[in-house]
């Protein structure tokens, strides 16, 4: 993740330092470490499953969801600096070739932002902290997009 000038939580009056996202582990600690990742993408393939706008990429994961889950709770965790599990389980990967064997244009780009906001919005997470999650993921979804622009699909 990239770093930003203005990252720093705002609802934290305490002595502790305030977490600065995007530094080192401060969104992995942000997201409530590995239990509120799982959480989060939980929340995000329930909206899946429920939000029509995403019926058409639901139905490119398989009906069983629990390995979809696991793998991009174990992404995300690597992704925001915490432990880089998803390489200890599953082994290197770059989003937008991985998402090179299906079709996804900006709908389907916004049907997924869409269910991570929803999962986001029910997140004990402050305000500018889901705000900050939501445009970095906007980030990797957008190149993903673009690969598949490239390879010619739209
Ligand atoms: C642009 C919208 C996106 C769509 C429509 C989408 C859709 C999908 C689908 C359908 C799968 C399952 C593929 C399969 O079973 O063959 C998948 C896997 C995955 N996605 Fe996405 N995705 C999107 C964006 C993202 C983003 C932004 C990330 C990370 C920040 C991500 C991380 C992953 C990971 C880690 C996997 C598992 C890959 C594997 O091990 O095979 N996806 N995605």
């Amino acid at each position: 993740m990239s770093t930003s000038d203005d990252n720093t939580d705002p609802g934290n009056n305490s002595a502790e330092p305030a977490l600065q996202y995007g530094v080192a582990d401060g969104s992995f600690r942000a997201a409530g470490g590995e239990a509120g990742i799982l959480q989060l993408v939980q929340a995000f393939y329930r909206h899946m499953d429920e939000l029509p706008q995403a019926r058409g990429v639901r139905a490119m994961h398989a009906a069983d969801l629990a390995l979809s889950i696991d793998k991009l709770a174990c992404f995300l965790s690597g992704w925001m600096g915490g432990p880089r599990r998803y390489m200890e389980k599953y082994g290197s990967i770059a989003i937008p070739p991985a998402h090179a064997h299906l079709p996804i244009t900006e709908v389907e780009k916004a049907a997924w932002l869409a269910c991570m906001e929803a999962a986001l919005a029910e997140q004990d997470y402050t305000p500018a902290f889901k705000t900050y999650l939501l445009t970095q993921l906007a980030v990797p979804a957008g190149r993903i997009v673009v690969l598949q622009e490239n390879m010619g699909r739209r």
